[in-house]
């Protein structure tokens, strides 16, 4: 009885640390790769679809693929640094991921 509420509890705070998580973002559309484009130096279609799929591949190993639009923009920056130090991934990865996250994020 003791032990099932301690499980319980646990499960619970560690739930409410996991992301919210969607199914990842298909390929962007023609409007969403003007408006990426309009908007951060250096972007192309090819960078933005290489985030998109670092996203797939490394964004869904510890939690489910977190939903982009439920974190508020300006917390990315603050939390993909630390998300791409715990997948081992590099720097050109994470501004690849960043430029991602801020195209698809509405
Ligand atoms: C090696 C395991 C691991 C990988 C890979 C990973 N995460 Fe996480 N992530 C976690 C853990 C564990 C948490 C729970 C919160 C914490 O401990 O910081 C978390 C939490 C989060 C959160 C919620 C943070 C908050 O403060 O609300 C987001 C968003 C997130 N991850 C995004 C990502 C993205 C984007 C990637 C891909 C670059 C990624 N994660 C890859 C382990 C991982």
């Amino acid at each position: 009885m003791r032990l099932g509420l301690v499980l319980l509890l646990s499960a619970l705070l560690l739930s409410a640390c996991f992301p919210k998580s969607a199914i990842p973002p298909g390929p962007l559309s023609p409007e969403q790769i003007a408006r990426a484009q309009s908007r951060i130096a250096g972007v192309t279609e090819d960078s933005l679809e290489q985030g998109r799929k670092l996203f797939i591949a490394q964004c869904g190993r510890c939690h489910d693929h977190p939903d982009i639009n439920a974190i508020p923009m300006t917390s990315w920056p603050t939390i993909l640094p630390s998300m791409v130090a715990r997948a081992r991934l590099y720097s050109s990865g994470q501004s690849m991921l960043m430029e991602f996250i801020d195209a698809v994020h509405e």
